[in-house]
């Protein structure tokens, strides 16, 4: 769906959203799709890149949220779809910032020992829980889904840091209002369209603008390196003008930051195993390539992550 179609049925235009934006189009899942749909040929195609067998997951994350039901988890639906029988599966919900905080519960697992191989998947179909005719939301989200392995690996190649937090006094500014125990969905609620996201984007910029630089710099300086010493930086793709302002803020030339929101707007979860799939294949995400990946959103949540990328060591069968 392009700016253009957009403008068709909503006081906007293709300027406006390029400027404030920097989004051309979107992707719109197809009517009998949904967050899980999404999900499982990200999640095969991760686990088929991995060498491995969907037996040998012992666990499936899914991050979204636009999940396909509030219960039971999308998860669920997604690691019965790919034959992974001896998974566990369960859903995350942390805004935009999802992706980040599953790879962290991911990393946690594997390095415990606990388990072997995560899959994690950042999966939405945003386009379902969008008011229409609200074109401060509308015009801002697509549909996608990306997905990654965490394995336990012996080289260097690893998560080499995490950083997450989290500001509760700003709930508000970035919510579904009704459909849970909170406000649940009664005529009333989808009369009045509370069952849609609704965000206050400006409130939104200012969050992330203050507090995406920071938590990269803590980061950064947790692991020891220097902003000179990353070689990617993938952040969530909410606002060219926002990627724009952290990677200025913390000295990361452009030619180094990855986005790809022109062609997908803001995926939400989905944004940054997006992102990270199309760089591999251009050739930018290499072993032992350095890639601090930077999340923020509903919560307002927010979450950085220092790795070292590692492609698969061998094949593991179970
Ligand atoms: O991933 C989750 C995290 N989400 C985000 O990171 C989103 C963060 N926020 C943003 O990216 C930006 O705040 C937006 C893109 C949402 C909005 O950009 P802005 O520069 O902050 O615009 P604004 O909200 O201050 O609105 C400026 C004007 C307003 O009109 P007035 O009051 O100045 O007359 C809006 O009504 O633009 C108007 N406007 C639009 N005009 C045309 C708002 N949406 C649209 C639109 N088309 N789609």
């Amino acid at each position: 769906m392009t700016n253009h179609d957009l403008s068709l049925t909503l006081e906007t235009s293709d300027q406006w959203i390029r400027q404030r934006t920097g989004i051309m189009r979107r992707r719109i899942a197809a009517e009998d799709q949904s967050a899980s749909t999404l999900a499982i040929p990200a999640g095969a195609a991760a686990i088929k890149e991995a060498g491995l067998v969907p037996e040998a997951v012992g666990l499936v994350i899914v991050a979204s949220i636009s999940p396909d039901q509030i219960m039971p988890a999308t998860a669920s639906r997604v690691a019965y779809a790919l034959g992974a029988e001896n998974a566990g599966a369960v859903d995350l919900s942390a805004g935009c910032s999802g992706f980040i905080y599953a790879l962290a519960m991911a990393t946690g697992l594997v390095e415990s020992g606990i388990q072997e191989h995560v899959l994690v998947v950042g999966a939405e179909a945003i386009s379902r829980i969008l008011d229409w005719e609200d074109r401060s939301t509308a015009v801002l989200f697509g549909d996608a889904a990306g997905a990654v392995v965490v394995s336990a690996t012996y080289g260097p190649n690893r998560i080499l840091g995490l950083d997450m937090g989290n500001d509760g006094s700003g709930a508000d500014l970035l919510q579904i209002p009704a459909g849970g125990s909170r406000l649940p969905a009664t005529h009333a609620t989808v009369d009045d369209g509370l069952h849609y996201l609704k965000m206050n984007g400006r409130e939104v910029y200012r969050f992330a603008t203050r507090v995406v630089p920071r938590s990269a710099a803590q980061i950064l300086e947790h692991c020891g390196f220097s902003t000179s010493e990353v070689d990617l930086m993938v952040p969530h793709q909410a606002n060219t003008r926002i990627i724009q302002a952290v990677a200025r803020r913390l000295g990361i030339a452009w030619e180094r930051v990855f986005t790809n929101l022109d062609e997908y707007g803001n995926t939400s979860c989905a944004s940054i195993p997006l992102c990270l799939m199309e760089a591999r294949a251009r050739g930018l995400v290499y072993q032992g390539c350095r890639i601090l990946l930077l999340g923020f959103g509903a919560g307002l949540s927010w979450g950085s992550c220092l790795l070292r990328w590692g492609d698969p060591v061998g094949v593991t069968t179970i």
